[in-house]
């Protein structure tokens, strides 16, 4: 109801410092830190928000990081009032490594990495909510990435994937193990750690949200869904295939073209993540400057949203939009890798 003020936003929440770790590693912006609150207990992200009816449909649908989106003044239940700007991010990934397993790459298609809320001015925070913690392998260890944080418990109960079944949402699960596709763990693991890590630090994703008649992990279901959906309206491997930028082992691509080809189809310029080697280790580098890596492997799209993050509606913006950078590939022509998947990790799923 209008009447939950959600005051001291950050009260109950530790901020942090430090990079991430692994895959998130690539993140360049600040994260902030308040060493006063580490330590204390985590829960949602507004304490005392009444799980009494948040009916959004009666609530005008503001966007995220705009004046309007005050936690003081509006149901931070229906609009999106913590993590406004949205990342939906994706990976070109050439294996699994649980091939064996049947978990393979979805053929002409990128795959779902999640969909993160970020501060408005880029900043972030993670693991938001202790109470919903599902990661088995939670990474960061504490929630501040630092020794001296709270402990972030390995999930050893019920697997994330087993929550979907009781909704009967198992189209859902389908898709997301065509297209949610995990390196090196199991799907449903990498699900559990997008979802706790992440979606426990949107307001619109809080339990209270769902109101008394809440089912438990309805919002974990939502957040899924929610995720697929903006992947669906992302076809990165499209508007590469439209510009002539397919995976090749014998071409590389110059990024400006990726740049180009993205830009075109999403409106907005998206972040560009490479990996692998700086250009100047590699042998067609030596020599140069250039110490952007070679090996391309994320998409990263920003967001504000029009009220709830569920809603699906947002407005697609520039990635350096509050000054952060626009990737780390390397910028010499040619020198980018899109490289085909190896034999036997994908399959037609079209
Ligand atoms: C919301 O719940 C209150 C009681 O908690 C009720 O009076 C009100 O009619 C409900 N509003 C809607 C739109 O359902
Ligand atoms: C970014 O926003 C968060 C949340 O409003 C705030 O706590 C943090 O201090 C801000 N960081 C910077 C660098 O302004
Ligand atoms: C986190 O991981 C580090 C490095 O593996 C380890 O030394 C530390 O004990 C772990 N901390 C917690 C709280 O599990
Ligand atoms: C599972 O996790 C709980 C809570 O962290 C812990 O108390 C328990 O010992 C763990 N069980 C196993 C088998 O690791
Ligand atoms: C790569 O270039 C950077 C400067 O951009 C330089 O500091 C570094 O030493 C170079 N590395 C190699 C291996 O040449
Ligand atoms: C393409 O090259 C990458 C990187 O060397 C390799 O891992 C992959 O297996 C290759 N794919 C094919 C189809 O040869």
């Amino acid at each position: 109801m209008p009447g939950d003020k959600c005051h001291c936003a950050l009260s109950s929440v530790c901020l942090v410092t430090n990079t991430q770790e692994n895959l998130d590693k690539m993140r360049s912006t600040t994260i902030v830190t308040s060493s006063a609150l580490t330590g204390t207990a985590l829960a949602g992200l507004y304490p005392g928000l009444s799980p009494l009816n948040h009916t959004c449909a009666l609530q005008t649908p503001y966007l995220s990081c705009s004046s309007s989106a005050d936690p003081s003044t509006v149901d931070t239940c229906c609009v999106e009032t913590f993590g406004g700007l949205v990342l939906a991010t994706q990976f070109w990934q050439i294996y699994t490594g649980y091939e064996s397993q049947g978990q393979l790459n979805p053929k002409d298609s990128w795959t779902i990495h999640g969909l993160w809320p970020d501060f408005c001015n880029g900043s972030y925070t993670q693991y938001c909510d202790l109470k919903r913690q599902y990661d088995p392998l939670p990474s960061p260890n504490t929630t501040n990435s630092k020794p001296d944080g709270t402990p972030v418990p390995a999930w050893n109960g019920t697997k994330i994937q087993e929550f979907l079944k009781p909704f009967g949402k198992l189209d859902l699960l389908a898709f997301m193990n065509k297209f949610w596709i995990a390196q090196n763990q199991p799907n449903s693991d990498f699900w559990a750690h997008e979802f706790s890590k992440h979606a426990t630090c949107y307001s619109s994703f809080d339990v209270e949200c769902y109101g008394l008649e809440y089912r438990e992990h309805e919002e974990v279901v939502d957040f899924f869904e929610t995720t697929v959906g903006y992947h669906q309206s992302l076809p990165t491997w499209g508007w590469l295939r439209a510009k002539n930028i397919v995976p090749s082992n014998s071409t590389g691509y110059s990024l400006s073209s990726i740049q180009a080809a993205l830009r075109e189809g999403f409106g907005a310029k998206p972040y560009i993540g490479c990996s692998g080697p700086a250009y100047n280790e590699t042998k067609a580098g030596k020599g140069s400057l250039d110490k952007g890596r070679t090996v391309l492997t994320e998409v990263w799209y920003y967001h504000h949203v029009f009220g709830r993050v569920q809603r699906g509606q947002a407005l697609r913006i520039d990635a350096d939009v509050v000054g952060g950078s626009l990737g780390n590939c390397a910028t010499t022509p040619g020198a980018v890798w899109y490289y085909e998947r190896t034999k036997g990790s994908e399959r037609e799923v079209y």
